[in-house]
């Protein structure tokens, strides 16, 4: 495969809102994350990924854009972003941009100028349908959000007609089909290319082709939005045929006229569909986050996790790349989710990042994890911010559902786990604002924040800082050959990564138990160097072989 920058990024996810506020208004800002860039270049990091901070009315937290090209005034100016670039740029991280391409926000120019009337030249900018003969809806589409009855359509009355939103009824999806728009678009991503962005994580974008016809789901109506009638159907209008076409245009017209990365959201996507997006020679995206792992709602097996991380690294002998996470802004902290966020919050935290940073692929880190984070767990749905939380709440309580019950089903995997502001130490706030945070704060910031962990000797940051230093340094990690041992143990999780000039293993115990050594005899014979341990002062599991300590991981180099 064609070497690439993005393929050594170590990429570092900032959710803004919540990162760092300068100015006491209780949301985040650039002049924040701009004073941490320090912080940032000490973890080791090379690249940001910045969730959206254009111009927007914040009903889905910035992934409402009404202006592309602007910054939204909570968190700065545009001048203030050109500052930023040029300062990360001068420390060697590069900046990519989330770019919502799939819908706007009601409130953008273009949806203002197309709900005005049937001729308005932006009228098919969006996706206008006539209400049936009984005025309903066009088709039994329920959106994602479960706001008001459920529908995916919105009725306007100025024109008389529908529009749809597959997410909120505040923000209706383009039309792609339309090519005033396609050039709009493109003209936009070219105009934060030329400023100097590095590239762009690409929301939502097996989701721009809808299906023809706008055909009813055939999928059963489930409740709670099902009791209204509509389907929450999330695959109709992913992956639809003509998506890769639509694709490649975008490529050929702005991607490939730049050294960029693009990583696409792609939801209901297996690795059966992945190789037509990411597959170098197809000149689509670079690479895209799956839902198979971080973002499955399912509690995966350690069976189950090494069986799909091997179908992805599969994909790579065919001129592909991937991606290597477990949580991000839709997600729950990685700690709580897959580790033991209570007694073993130290070590798992630390084993989950063995993971990430050693299988092959480009990692990424959420801001908070390096500090191990957990999930916030509320009292009360006022205390939920996130439109999907809150929407399904009231919809399942409409649907008869007890309060408690409601939230007991919804609160481990809410989006705003991991959104409440980054701990940064035990003052006010947990030193995230002087103002009233925006969200919550999660109350075990005076046990976990950043403060305590740089001062711990047990430091998570610091174990993270040795862990991307030592992959930046392994050609082995970087793009050598990969294979699972023990592939059904139940806890252990152990692998080679090797190439021509070095063999490493790294062995985990996945589990809060005390699991018995066992090796494949093939390791045996060689001598092998511990480059890295979670459990500091502990003897060599190669040389103890008693147990494995519950999520104890290591990192072996072969050395003779
Ligand atoms: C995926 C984003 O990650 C999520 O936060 C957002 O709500 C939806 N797409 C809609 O843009």
């Amino acid at each position: 495969m064609e070497k690439r920058w993005w393929q050594e990024a170590v990429v570092y996810q900032i959710y803004c809102k919540s990162f760092c506020d300068t100015n006491g208004d209780g949301i985040g800002d650039l002049r924040g994350v701009r004073s941490k860039l320090p912080m940032l270049k000490e973890l080791g990091i090379n690249c940001i990924w910045f969730n959206p901070i254009y111009r927007s009315p914040q009903v889905d937290n910035g992934y409402d854009i009404s202006d592309y090209q602007d910054i939204d005034p909570t968190y700065g100016t545009l001048d203030e972003f050109r500052e930023l670039l040029a300062e990360a740029h001068t420390m060697g991280i590069r900046v990519i941009m989330d770019l919502v391409l799939n819908h706007t926000s009601n409130q953008h120019r273009w949806f203002q100028e197309s709900r005005k009337s049937k001729d308005n030249p932006y009228r098919n900018y969006y996706i206008w349908r006539a209400p049936k003969e009984d005025g309903k809806e066009p088709n039994n589409w329920g959106n994602y959000f479960y706001e008001g009855k459920g529908s995916a359509w919105q009725f306007d009355e100025l024109t008389g007609e529908y529009y749809l939103h597959n997410y909120s009824w505040q923000m209706p999806d383009v039309n792609w089909e339309y090519e005033p728009l396609r050039q709009e678009m493109y003209r936009m991503m070219r105009w934060w290319l030329d400023m100097g962005v590095d590239g762009f994580r690409l929301d939502a974008i097996n989701r721009l082709k809808k299906p023809e016809g706008l055909p009813d789901s055939k999928k059963p109506p489930a409740p709670p939005v099902g009791i209204y009638g509509y389907v929450v159907d999330r695959a109709i209008c992913t992956n639809v045929p003509g998506i890769h076409e639509l694709l490649r245009n975008i490529n050929k017209n702005v991607w490939s006229k730049y050294d960029c990365m693009t990583v696409g959201e792609c939801g209901n996507l297996s690795s059966d569909g992945a190789l037509d997006y990411i597959s170098q020679g197809n000149k689509e995206i670079d690479m895209l986050f799956h839902f198979e792992i971080g973002k499955n709602p399912d509690i995966i097996t350690v069976r189950e996790y090494k069986q799909t991380q091997q179908r992805w690294i599969d994909l790579m002998k065919h001129n592909a790349w991937i991606t290597q996470f477990l949580t991000n802004h839709d997600s729950p902290r990685q700690v709580s989710r897959f580790g033991n966020d209570r007694e073993y919050r130290v070590p798992s935290a630390k084993l989950l990042a063995t993971l990430t940073h050693t299988m092959p692929g480009t990692p990424f880190v959420y801001q908070g994890e390096e500090i191990g984070m957990t999930n916030v767990y509320f009292d009360t749905i006022e205390d939920y911010n996130e439109r999907y939380t809150v929407g399904k709440y009231w919809t399942m309580i409409e649907a008869g559902e007890d309060p408690e019950t409601a939230l007991g089903k919804l609160r481990d995997m809410s989006r705003d786990n991991a959104r409440t502001p980054y701990q940064w130490s035990d003052d006010e706030n947990a030193g995230f604002s002087t103002g009233k945070p925006w969200i919550r704060v999660n109350p075990r910031y005076r046990e976990i924040n950043y403060r305590a962990d740089r001062d711990s000797k047990d430091s998570i940051f610091d174990y993270y800082k040795r862990l991307i230093a030592l992959r930046l340094s392994c050609p082995a990690i970087i793009d050598g050959d990969f294979r699972f041992l023990l592939m059904d143990h139940p806890q252990i999780v152990m692998y080679l990564r090797s190439c021509a000039r070095q063999t490493l293993l790294v062995a985990v115990n996945f589990s809060d138990d005390e699991v018995p050594v066992q090796f494949p005899e093939e390791l045996d014979g060689f001598v092998w160097e511990r480059l890295l341990t979670n459990l500091d002062g502990s003897t060599p599991v190669m040389d103890r072989r008693d147990v494995w300590m519950p999520w104890e991981a290591e990192i072996y180099q072969m050395i003779g």
